[in-house]
């Protein structure tokens, strides 16, 4: 994915984006961050935060930094940080794989629908844990190829095609994190059938 087309297609996305695909991600951002064990005065890393649809799942005691390559979707964050006067919210353009942030900056990283969308995942991945905090969680929500032949057959088939839309199905899971050296604690499907994962790991850096 380049850097321009993903500009292109997520600034036509922002005005729908909510429309089209909240039913299926919100559920599995509110899954995710449910899980994360937020503390007071935490500071937690949305990677690739989009419109902000998961922006009323964290707790308002902690501070969320949402980062995003393309303004137009960070508008529509910026709209609901207004709207429900989200205080302890900063909303800023920035290129996931490579994070204007200190090491060990953040207590959580998460990542929800993005990996598959950025041009280098396991740099941005790598990114992701540079600045959380070693021994914490780093959280991936995502589709990643399917270990079923035939389905993985299918999903690569549809690889060119779907570029265009936003995003790749090339990504396999296995070895993102064997690249990224990151082992998972739990990856967990919402449904018995489930495009997307839930991934849990813990930084060990
Ligand atoms: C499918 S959307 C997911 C948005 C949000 N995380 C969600 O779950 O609704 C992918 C997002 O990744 C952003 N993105 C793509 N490449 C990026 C990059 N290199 N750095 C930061 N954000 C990026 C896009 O602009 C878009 O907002």
């Amino acid at each position: 994915m380049e850097y321009e087309s993903v500009r292109k297609i997520y600034h036509n996305y922002s005005n729908f984006y909510d429309f089209l695909f909240k039913q299926v991600f919100f559920p599995r951002q509110k899954y995710a961050i449910g899980e994360m064990n937020i503390k007071p005065g935490d500071k937690v890393l949305d990677v690739g935060i989009g419109t902000g649809l998961s922006l009323l799942c964290y707790p308002s005691d902690c501070h969320v930094t949402g980062i995003d390559l393309s303004a137009s979707m960070l508008e529509k964050a910026r709209e609901k940080k207004d709207k429900h006067k989200l205080e302890h919210v900063s909303l800023i353009e920035m290129d996931a794989c490579d994070l204007k942030f200190d090491d060990d900056e953040f207590d959580h990283v998460i990542a929800t629908f993005v990996l598959t969308v950025v041009p280098d995942p396991v740099k941005a991945l790598s990114e992701m844990k540079r600045v959380c905090k070693k021994g914490n969680s780093l959280v991936i929500v995502n589709h990643f190829m399917s270990d079923n032949k035939l389905v993985a057959r299918t999903e690569k088939f549809t690889d060119p095609f779907l570029r265009k839309l936003g995003w790749r199905m090339n990504v396999k899971l296995p070895e993102l994190l064997k690249e990224a050296n990151l082992e998972a604690d739990s990856c967990i499907r919402m449904k018995k059938i489930d495009l997307w994962s839930i991934v849990f790991a813990t930084n060990t850096k």
